[in-house]
């Protein structure tokens, strides 16, 4: 967002003249042990040192809570605050004076105006609510029992009845058509431009960073219309890149080393009101792996919360299949009566829902339970589906003590002696193992290992770069083909390569900045010998070549005329024969 009012020089230059272990010993104690310097982390609660702090690297890393990142990062995450205002901390330790402009609207960067006009368009709703418009806003707010302290709390605001006060506003202030329209606040029609929110109860939605970048307006009066509308998608509103509520959630997150999540905005209100602010929000949009990742880097135990309705219930699966991917195991939450959160805690009080919070089922309770669904245990047809449903998921358990108990559970249910079920376990499990639940690494083929660790490598050597690229390697994984494109204009910015200045390159790009924490993670030797690289390389050539070979093959399976069969023919014997010498070719 704001790249260009502080220029990539100048970030280089504060990122560059800060030590990340000087900066994070200003935070908490590190002692030195070899290369590296421990500390306890801050991000999660623990008192053993397993955050470890690299200054060759300049990042840190805790083994235990999996957080990672440079030095920016560190400071934006400890302090709580965005990346701009992490850089001007770092850039007044290290004494470079940013006097960055508080410069004109034509200045700006591309999406500082986005900013801009969200930051006007807030104090604008927010201001509505107040007035005698907001009056039926605020009945209803008083009718669903809160009190109106959430106003403050959730920043909420108000749309008028007029179609196009926003939209004169932001004209008065200057702002053009296109970028009005760039937010997804305002759109188009036969009449001119005209505001998208009409009459609604408007809720701000953040980024991870805290930054206002779009909003869900909910109807007060009964109109026969969604109850909630949402922003679009935008250059800033990325709906799978946000959890409602995150920025504000972060520390009581941090602070419990938990996060409960819930399905809508009144739930998460609701929780708020009897005490309980580590909760984030999906927005009846799809929960996606990148949401699970998110929710993994936030804190150690996650809690589905979610709708006690069929719905809810199908969410908390999916959501559950997500988190699994991503080797997460959550606990769960169920509601009775088709409740969500909300209506729980007006039915049934305060105290029985902090119950059921402090008490959350784990995952084997939680499907024990959920595949009873729809079932008559008394049935043997059913009792047979339940108990094949549940050993399926048995199977996926790798700590024997767990699924021993499970077991037992299963038995009680069931009727099945514990030996029966065993059996039953133990002899599907020689047909199937799928390791779903292992923590560990899953197992990479040869060459996908050798992928990713000449990537590893590559990120702080510019030297295996230019082999890389020398050398024509063909990667096979999308996102390392992509980010071996990418640091062509990296380099045109940096002398060198160093993971910890790639983040900053990435800082806006979610899917790159989980993959280089996903490579830091991997912990790999510092050094590589040339050796090493030139076998990585050898490897990433032979499949290379097989895929080659295969294509050919299937061509020559496909041809008709003799002239290509031959020319075929002719093509996979000087394959095969560069192979023999170790070469690979290209067309
Ligand atoms: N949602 C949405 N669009 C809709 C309905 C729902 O975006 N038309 C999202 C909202 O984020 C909502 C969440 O899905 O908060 C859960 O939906 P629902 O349970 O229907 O709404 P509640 O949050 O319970 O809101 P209310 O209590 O006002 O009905
Ligand atoms: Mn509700």
């Amino acid at each position: 967002m704001d790249k260009n009012i502080l220029t990539q020089d100048i970030i280089t230059k504060v990122q560059e003249s800060v030590d990340i272990v000087d900066v994070i010993s200003g935070y908490l104690p590190l002692s030195n042990k070899g290369k590296n310097f421990f500390g306890v982390c801050p991000f999660h609660s623990d008192h053993s040192p397993s955050m470890s702090v690299s200054r060759e690297k300049q990042i840190y890393k805790c083994f235990a809570c999996g957080a990672s990142g440079n030095v920016f990062n560190f400071v934006m995450n400890y302090e709580n605050t965005t990346f701009i205002d992490a850089v001007k901390i770092l850039a007044n330790k290290a004494g470079i004076p940013l006097n960055i402009k508080t410069s004109n609207y034509k200045e700006k960067s591309k999406l500082q105006v986005l900013y801009d006009i969200f930051d006007v368009t807030q104090k604008f709703y927010k201001n509505n609510i107040n007035t005698k418009d907001g009056e039926k806003a605020l009945e209803f707010i008083k009718n669903r029992k809160f009190d109106l302290s959430i106003i403050k709390d959730f920043e909420l605001g108000l749309s008028l009845k007029e179609d196009d006060k926003l939209v004169n506003l932001l004209t008065k202030k200057g702002y053009n058509q296109n970028d009005m329209m760039r937010t997804g606040l305002v759109n188009k029609n036969e009449r001119g431009l005209k505001d998208m929110y009409i009459n609604r109860i408007m809720f701000p939605i953040h980024n991870l960073q805290g930054n206002l970048v779009g909003y869900s307006g909910r109807i007060f009066n009964g109109e026969k219309l969604n109850k909630y509308f949402n922003t679009k998608e935008t250059e800033i509103f990325k709906k799978g890149e946000i959890l409602y509520n995150y920025h504000r959630a972060k520390s009581a997150v941090k602070e419990h080393d938990q996060v409960i999540v819930v399905e809508g905005f009144f739930a998460t209100i609701r929780l708020h009101t009897i005490g309980v602010d580590n909760v984030v929000a999906t927005l009846g949009t799809a929960f996606t792996k990148n949401h699970a990742s998110i929710l993994k880097r936030m804190a150690k135990e996650i809690v589905l919360c979610f709708d006690g309705d069929n719905a809810g219930s199908d969410a908390t699966n999916s959501c559950i299949k997500e988190l699994e991917k991503v080797g997460v195991i959550p606990k769960i939450i169920r509601l009775e009566d088709n409740l969500d959160p909300d209506d729980y805690v007006l039915k049934y009080g305060k105290d029985r829902m902090l119950e059921k919070i402090n008490n959350p089922m784990n995952i084997m309770d939680y499907k024990l339970n959920y595949y009873k669904k729809d079932k008559d245990l008394t049935n043997n047809q059913d009792l047979s589906k339940y108990v094949n449903d549940m050993i399926d998921e048995l199977k996926l358990i790798d700590d024997d003590i767990y699924r021993e108990l499970t077991l037992k559970k299963l038995s009680d249910i069931s009727k099945l002696s514990v030996d029966i079920l065993k059996k039953k376990l133990n002899d599907e499990e020689i047909v199937t193992k799928a390791p779903r639940y292992e923590k560990k690494e899953a197992k990479l083929s040869k060459y996908d290992l050798a992928e990713r660790n000449i990537l590893y490598y590559v990120l702080n050597s510019k030297d295996i770069y230019l082999k890389v690229i020398k050398e024509n390697l063909k990667f096979n994984n999308q996102k390392y083909i992509d980010l071996i494109l990418d640091l062509n204009n990296y380099l045109k910015e940096h002398d060198n390569l160093k993971i910890s200045s790639l983040l900053t390159f990435y800082r806006d790009n979610m899917d790159m900045t989980n993959l280089l924490n996903d490579l830091i993670d991997l912990d790999l030797k510092d050094e590589c010998s040339n050796t090493e690289i030139n076998d990585y390389i050898k490897i990433i050539k032979e499949r290379t070549n097989k895929k080659k070979m295969n294509s050919l093959k299937s061509n020559l399976k496909d041809a008709t005329t003799t002239d290509e069969k031959t020319r075929l023919v002719e093509q996979m014997f000087k394959l095969r024969k560069k192979e023999l010498e170790g070469e690979n070719i290209y067309d």
